[in-house]
């Protein structure tokens, strides 16, 4: 084998054995780079003679095309290998399901929902949201309501009073969203249509009540309500809460010191079966208490009876998830179970609205 041959064998050996680019780059350097084996024999044509250079130009010339053309189909071979290699360690199966974000994983716990759907439905109606403090003064949660002093109305919201303060003043926890009236028609004049939706706290608890619950207030206030308006704003919010075309309502006369007269309302209902039904059957269920704003309660908030009169009504938020959502028991609403929120829970971008769907 003569020395060009043997070059050549070994030159093309060590382009196949070369595995990756840069193994292939060192033998393109070591066989035609400057210094390479190659090169160094192509610089030895010069010292030729003219014969001998027409017979060893063209065979030097081939051996070079040839480890070159070796050395490119390689450096090809070992791109598309190094290409394949990184597309099986990037490899992402995109049949695997898509890990929810935060904002589908979080939920609305029914309250919430339940006081975006009822401020969305009195919204429509022209009701304007109001809030008022949890810690309250005994004047604004009795007093001013037209509880007189001593009068057994205190004793039956099972009140938390606070200890008396320096003056004796004995501050509590609101027993109902009422004082929020008081409040309002102090800093507002009429015609008032609110809502008030808060926390209420009261000495009780079992399966249907809890220490803490929810009340929704409502109140209007300008010259002329009346009765049949009160009727009327109810049934219409009754029919849109409950998301049935119609529902039945009692009134039935009952006593609540602001109030004269005063009504409490019943919805009729079908419980025969595992859950009620609304707007149908022939039991009945009490959702809310309303009336007429007692004079003495319009008078403490500054305002002449003789002028205005108004109504207002405080319904139990607790209570109408519960009976809308088919919820058996009060307690894990405040338990924080989130077994319990992702199975009663609302999604967070579902923002309830009477055009959208309340619930849907
Ligand atoms: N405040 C009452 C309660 O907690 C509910 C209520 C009844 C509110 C009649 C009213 C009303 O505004 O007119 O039991």
């Amino acid at each position: 084998m003569t020395e060009l041959e043997t070059l050549e064998e070994r030159s093309l050996a060590d382009i196949t054995a070369a595995s990756d680019l840069d193994t292939l780059e060192g033998v393109r350097v070591g066989t035609l780079g400057k210094k390479g084996t190659v090169s160094a024999q192509m610089k030895q044509l010069g010292g030729m003679d003219a014969e001998q250079r027409k017979v060893m130009g063209p065979a030097l010339n081939g051996l070079k095309n040839r480890v070159g053309d070796a050395i490119a189909s390689r450096h090809e071979e070992l791109k598309r290998a190094a290409i394949e290699a990184r597309l099986v360690s990037e490899r992402v199966d995109v049949t695997l399901p898509v890990q929810a974000g935060p904002q589908e994983r979080g939920r609305i716990h029914p309250i919430t929902q339940v006081m975006d759907e009822i401020t969305a439905i009195f919204a429509d109606m022209g009701f304007a949201v109001a809030e008022g403090p949890d810690i309250e003064t005994d004047y604004y949660n009795f007093t001013a309501l037209n509880f007189p002093e001593g009068h057994p109305a205190r004793e039956m919201h099972d009140t938390f009073f606070f200890n008396p303060d320096e003056n004796g003043e004995r501050r509590v926890l609101r027993t109902h969203t009422s004082p929020v009236q008081i409040r309002t028609m102090e800093k507002q004049q009429p015609p008032i249509r609110i809502v008030i939706p808060g926390k209420t706290y009261r000495q009780d608890s079992d399966a249907t009540h809890s220490a803490m619950f929810h009340q929704l207030e409502g109140l209007v206030i300008d010259k002329t309500a009346n009765i049949a308006n009160l009727k009327w704003t109810l049934q219409e919010f009754c029919r849109t809460f409950f998301e049935v075309d119609d529902v039945n309502m009692r009134f039935r006369p009952s006593f609540f010191p602001f109030t004269e007269p005063s009504l409490e309302v019943d919805i009729q209902c079908d419980r025969s079966g595992a859950e009620v039904k609304f707007g149908e059957g022939d039991d009945w269920m009490e959702i809310l208490g309303s009336g007429m704003v007692h004079p003495n309660v319009l008078r403490a908030g500054g305002l002449d009876p003789d002028e205005y009169q108004g109504f207002a009504w405080g319904i139990g938020i607790d209570r109408i998830a519960m009976l809308k959502y088919g919820m058996p028991d009060l307690r894990p609403f405040f338990e924080a179970d989130q077994r319990w929120i992702d199975h009663y829970g609302f999604r967070p971008l579902d923002m309830p609205t009477l055009f959208g769907g309340l619930s849907a």
